[in-house]
């Protein structure tokens, strides 16, 4: 791979996108990286203040759905590289708004593939369109077993179809037209800047806030929790060093029942505000189940362990820790992005509440 590169990561101004614009424009002061973002609901500046006038960054509003704006930032800047996180990313929304879901995530990046396709048709050699996925493609798995790369896709909600549809789109496209696609396929992330309608940062709002702490159906689902910096850190790695045409599973070998992982916030929260042992988790209130729930993810992640040596690094206690300072430290951040809209979704997700 060569010295230089020029990097769109598209959807940088979201949750995963802002962590891995940090992390390459602060490890990579030679690069040229654009942040690619339409600043969706789930899409903020704030995410990138610290390195928003760093010399190599630059950010151009745009949508994946209109084409002549990507082709207008690809002539502009003519990158060699795209990293695609651009999504709607959350499951429920997706339950409320498939289309939304078909719009963004397939057509979005079968766009992007098209324009790519396009520019770097003459000299596709150094060049690297990588796809970030979810594990959520796979489906659900019993109390056993765990996601390889060489598990059948069985998406369950509309979220998860239109991520598969996306791989299928990228794979498609490295093998009719040998672009030089890597798709990866990561569990469930959590850290600073992760937009509250998530798990994590929806009920650390809430026990900041005094709301209950809605548990879908019994608790007992299982996630896999991975530190979104060590996401952002496989990334890194695979982006220089995969192999192109290949996947890689990328978990944090950490599974978590939600109501256990529910009680453990409650505890730090507790001991973070100075509360009196037990006063979050009386917040916990049990409702209805979300349709179609995939009982348990986790992943295999020895390939890239393996292949590449990358594997996760802050224990989840640690992880957790931050992440809870984080928000405590940024209620300004928390503030802004739970008005208006957010208030109105908040609503119609949990009118049963
Ligand atoms: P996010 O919702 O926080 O951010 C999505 C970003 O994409 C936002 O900045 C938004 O403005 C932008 N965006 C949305 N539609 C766009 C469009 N049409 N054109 C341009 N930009 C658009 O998402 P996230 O949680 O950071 O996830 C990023 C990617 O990683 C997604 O592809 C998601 O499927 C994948 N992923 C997420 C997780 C997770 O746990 N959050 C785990 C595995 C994979
Ligand atoms: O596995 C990777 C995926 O992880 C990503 O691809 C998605 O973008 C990301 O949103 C996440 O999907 P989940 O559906 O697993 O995450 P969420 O935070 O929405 O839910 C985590 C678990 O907590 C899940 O079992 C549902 C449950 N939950 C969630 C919410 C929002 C509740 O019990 N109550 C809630 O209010």
């Amino acid at each position: 791979m060569p010295n230089k590169r020029t990097i769109i990561v598209t959807g940088g101004a979201g949750f995963i996108g802002s962590h891995v614009i940090r992390r390459f424009v602060t490890r990579y002061p030679h690069y040229k990286i654009i942040n690619l973002d339409a600043l969706t609901y789930a899409g903020n500046l704030e995410n990138l203040r610290d390195i928003e006038n760093a010399p190599n960054y630059f950010f151009e509003r745009a949508n994946i759905l209109h084409t002549e704006e990507i082709q207008g930032v690809f002539a502009k800047y003519d990158p060699d590289s795209i990293i695609h996180l651009a999504a709607e990313s959350h499951v429920d929304r997706s339950i409320l708004s498939p289309l939304d879901f078909v719009y963004t995530n397939i057509i979005g990046t079968v766009n992007l593939l098209n324009v790519a396709k396009h520019e770097w048709l003459d000299n596709l050699s150094s060049k690297r369109f990588y796809h970030v996925s979810t594990d959520e493609v796979y489906g659900a798995l019993g109390e056993t077993g765990y996601f390889t790369e060489k598990t059948s896709y069985a998406p369950n909600s509309p979220y998860s179809a239109s991520k598969a549809s996306s791989d299928h789109f990228v794979r498609a496209y490295g093998e009719t037209y040998d672009l030089p696609v890597v798709i990866t396929n990561c569990s469930n992330n959590y850290g600073p800047n992760q937009f509250p309608e998530k798990l994590i940062p929806l009920f650390i709002n809430n026990i900041i806030t005094k709301r209950p702490l809605p548990v879908y159906g019994d608790g007992l689902y299982t996630r896999d929790w991975l530190y979104v910096k060590d996401h952002a850190a496989a990334i890194d790695h695979i982006f220089h060093e995969g192999k192109n045409r290949e996947t890689y599973n990328i978990g944090g070998n950490n599974e978590w029942k939600n109501i256990e992982l529910v009680k453990l916030l409650c505890r730090l929260m507790d001991d973070k505000l100075g509360n009196t042992p037990g006063t979050s988790e009386k917040l916990i209130t049990y409702v209805k189940d979300r349709p179609g729930h995939d009982r348990r993810y986790a992943i295999d992640a020895s390939k890239v362990e393996q292949e590449l040596g990358w594997k996760p690094s802050i224990s989840f206690e640690e992880g957790l820790a931050q992440t809870v300072d984080w928000y405590l430290q940024n209620g300004e951040w928390l503030k802004n992005v739970t008005t208006g809209a957010y208030q109105q979704y908040y609503k119609g997700q949990y009118s049963s509440e």
